[in-house]
């Protein structure tokens, strides 16, 4: 076995570096390839999952949609985290490289990300998942209230939901990223940011800087956005009132 430090294939995020492989972790690896028809399966019970908690927001935005006239959310993007990258995090966590491993301690196989366009939104759509009754919440983390250092704003929710299969129902985890189209945009960039391999410290750290102005930037916008939201409504009731006012009379 080489003494060197090895990367798994694909593993991009310069920060983490694996220690030496060793004779463990090779047959680790083996016995994951070995029960690969399970592996198989759990990914396609993820992606289950995932629809489910896409039709669920899908089912939020077209009801409000009529309700409210307007779309709350403007986006769903989805994902299955790729193997490599689960098997980099079971490494990390020290963990067996298991099918009950993944589902017992991974909250982020299954990821899905809605877009809304205003703060108040992501609140609202974050409450009326949370209320539903087959959908157990495990975890939230409000990165909007609690901006991460480095600017990086989201909601996000570690849920558990039941998927029926043939067997009868599993529950599964799903990570849901909830954040405004600014606050996505912002990511998209700082997340790049962080897989550029080949750009010097002094670099990186002018360009986080500049990030961290970008995302107070955006912030601000964010809320300005919201309060002219807000007005418009405003105008929006008054009209209304005054046409009801108006039938009345007529
Ligand atoms: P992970 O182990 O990376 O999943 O992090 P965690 O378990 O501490 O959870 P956290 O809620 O902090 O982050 C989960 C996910 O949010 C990440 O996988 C990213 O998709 C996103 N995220 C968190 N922090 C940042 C950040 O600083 N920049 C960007 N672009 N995305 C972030
Ligand atoms: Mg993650």
């Amino acid at each position: 076995m080489n003494e060197e430090t090895i990367l798994l294939p694909s593993l991009r995020e310069k920060e983490v570096e694996l220690p030496v492989i060793n004779e463990d972790l090779l047959e680790q690896l083996k016995a994951m390839m070995l029960q690969s028809q399970q592996f198989q399966e759990m990914m396609m019970m993820y992606k289950c999952a995932i629809r489910e908690v896409r039709t669920k927001a899908e089912v939020l935005n077209d009801e409000m949609s009529v309700r409210y006239h307007r779309n709350p959310i403007s986006s769903i993007t989805s994902r299955v985290k790729k193997p490599e990258s689960i098997a980099q995090k079971l490494y990390k966590k020290n963990l067996p490289f298991t099918v009950e491993a993944i589902m017992t301690n991974l909250s982020d196989v299954a990821g899905v990300r809605i877009i809304c366009e205003f703060i108040d939104d992501i609140y609202a759509i974050a409450a009326m998942l949370a209320m539903q009754d087959d959908l157990r919440l495990i975890k939230i983390k409000d990165y909007i209230k609690y901006p991460k250092p480095n600017g990086y704003r989201s909601y996000h929710m570690i849920v558990e939901i039941p998927v029926f299969f043939s067997k009868g129902k599993t529950p599964m985890r799903v990570e849901i990223q909830i954040r405004t189209i600014a606050m996505d945009f912002w990511a998209s960039l700082d997340h790049e940011l962080k897989y550029k391999k080949n750009i010097d410290q002094e670099e990186e750290e002018a360009i986080a800087a500049e990030l961290l102005f970008c995302a107070d930037r955006i912030a601000e916008t964010d809320r300005i956005m919201q309060q002219i939201r807000m007005k418009l409504d405003g105008v929006e009731e008054k009209k209304s009132e005054d046409k009801s006012e108006i039938i009345i009379e007529g």
